[in-house]
């Protein structure tokens, strides 16, 4: 592994799902590992980066030499983030983020009541398209995982989100993506795409951290 390609360099990495309160005892959340941040935080932490990992609740250790900073919901990860954006030279989005909250929590466990009960949910803020277009803007890198037409889909996040790439995964396959050890996922860049077969998950953050530190160090020079 070449291992002096991001010296220097303070990599931030969202990683694992975040949890959205209902109540003091109830979330919705979804089954996000957190496997691949964390394997990503590693291989960027060997290719020579600072690293720091903003993580919501897995039950995975920290890497070596990683900072981690621990969140829970989706307001406090963009609280993590908004707070080191400004030192950060590549953020790299893996979190599996709910896109929605309960509009209220309710201070007191919620009471059993009638046959149905209705939650109302509010949007949560977009992260990585916040931090992508932040006034100090890292070098910014997105993931995608789809069911179907995964590259259209991916292309689309890449451009609408302001993303500089965009690591797109097919979660419809068995065996890779969510919650399992090995990953087969497509890098997409404006102009370019790189795909990588099937690997274990830290084999493939290895070959992503050295694609993107690779387009980071082009783009710098551009
Ligand atoms: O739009 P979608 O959720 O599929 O986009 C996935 C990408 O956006 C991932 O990089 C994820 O970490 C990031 N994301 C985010 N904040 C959200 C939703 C997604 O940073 N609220």
């Amino acid at each position: 592994f070449e291992s002096a390609v991001l010296d220097g360099c303070h990599v931030v990495i969202t990683a694992g799902p975040t949890r959205e309160a209902l109540d003091p005892v109830r979330y919705i959340s979804n089954h996000s590992s957190g496997k691949m941040g964390y394997a990503l935080a590693r291989a960027a932490q060997e290719a020579g980066a600072r690293v720091t990992l903003i993580s919501g609740p897995v039950t995975l250790t920290t890497p070596d030499r990683c900072q981690r900073v621990n969140v829970s919901s989706a307001l406090e990860m963009l609280d993590a983030a908004l707070n080191v954006v400004s030192d950060c030279d590549i953020f790299i989005a893996s979190a599996a983020v709910a896109d929605y909250r309960p509009a209220a929590v309710a201070e007191q466990k919620i009471k059993k009541s009638g046959d149905e009960i209705q939650l109302t949910l509010v949007k949560n803020p977009d992260i990585v398209a916040t931090i992508a277009s932040h006034a100090e803007r890292p070098f910014t890198v997105g993931f995608a995982a789809e069911t179907t037409d995964v590259a259209a889909y991916a292309k689309g996040k890449l451009a609408r989100k302001n993303l500089d790439m965009i690591v797109a995964n097919d979660v419809s396959q068995p065996g890779i993506g969510f919650n399992s050890d090995d990953n087969a996922v497509t890098l997409y860049w404006p102009d370019g795409e790189q795909a990588f077969a099937a690997m274990s998950k830290q084999a493939l953050a290895r070959e992503l951290i050295l694609a993107i530190a690779q387009r980071y160090t082009a783009v710098l020079g551009d």
